[in-house]
């Protein structure tokens, strides 16, 4: 019987049913996590539907911010980055929790076997995975949280966030049109978070400046789209170190299946859910 869900519009093309029911077969729990396409209109409902039927719902796009206003309860992590990606459910009382932070700290550090203390980070993008993402890392002792963006306005209101509680951090927001601020935070940065809903259609085009990018540099891109991009060919080709957004699911999946359990489930497992895209039955 499902008792977890995953929604989001569109939602074909999710590998959390296969990844999460791999975790939950290997705990002895069965298969019982479905996928749903819910509609922002259906978005209410569902949480009507969810408080009285459902253990436990993982949120994506476009659903996260709406579903922090719609949460009876929000973790701190959750209320301080305005996003949720993880339901709760008992007794009728629905927590909102997300898990994305967490999840890109761990797949960076498992990706490219480093620590983030002391690091400067340049995200690419300030909308709702950036936020959901950038303010947990602000709290991870690095030195640098910058951003690229179309809208500025948006990039600053982040930044401000991430500051706030984190006043040492050091955080610039530069216009994509900013060659010579682009090229030199490029050059500086540790890591660069691809956190833009660009490379999701295979016609978008590459979400920086090419240019600032070259062979020998020390910056190490994470690209949160988890299929191949334009961005990862590119970043191949220079032989940069690269990662796709694959163990950040991983990672945020895992942290919503303990908070569902409270067990941390087998992630080795999960990653093969994930590659074989199966729902168990
Ligand atoms: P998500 O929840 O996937 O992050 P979002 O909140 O709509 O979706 O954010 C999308 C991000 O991709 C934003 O940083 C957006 O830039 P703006 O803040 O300027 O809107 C960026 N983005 C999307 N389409 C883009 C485009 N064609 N050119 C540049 N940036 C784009």
């Amino acid at each position: 019987m499902i008792k977890y869900l995953v929604i989001g519009d569109p939602i074909g093309h999710s590998r959390s049913p296969g990844m999460q029911n791999a975790a939950f077969a290997a705990c002895g729990m069965g298969t019982p996590y479905g996928a749903e396409k819910v509609t922002a209109e259906e978005l209410p409902d569902f949480f009507d539907y969810a408080r009285n039927n459902l253990r436990g719902v993982n949120i994506t796009v476009p659903h996260k911010i709406r579903a922090a206003e719609l949460a009876d309860t929000l973790t701190e992590r959750a209320n301080e980055c305005g996003s949720v990606n993880t339901l709760i459910i008992s007794e009728g009382k629905i927590l909102g929790d997300s898990t994305d932070g967490i999840g890109l700290e761990m797949a960076l550090k498992y990706s490219f076997n480093t620590a983030l203390d002391g690091k400067r980070i340049l995200f690419c993008g300030a909308g709702g995975a950036a936020r959901a993402t950038a303010v947990h890392l602000a709290g991870c002792g690095v030195a640098e949280i910058s951003f690229i963006n179309r809208t500025i306005e948006k990039a600053k209101e982040l930044a401000d966030l991430c500051t706030g509680k984190n006043p040492h951090i050091v955080s610039e927001v530069i216009s994509p049109a900013d060659d010579t601020s682009g090229r030199a935070a490029v050059e500086r940065a540790d890591f660069l978070i691809q956190a833009t809903s660009l490379g999701l259609k295979e016609s978008d085009p590459m979400p920086l400046n090419c240019n600032w990018l070259e062979a020998g540099m020390k910056v190490k891109i994470f690209d949160t789209i988890y299929h191949p991009t334009k961005l990862q060919k590119f970043a191949e080709r220079l032989s940069l170190p690269w990662a796709n957004g694959k163990e950040m699911l991983i990672r945020q999946g895992a942290e919503s299946f303990r908070m569902w359990t409270g067990i941390v489930p087998p992630q080795e497992i999960m990653r093969q859910g994930f590659d074989n895209g199966v729902v168990l039955s």
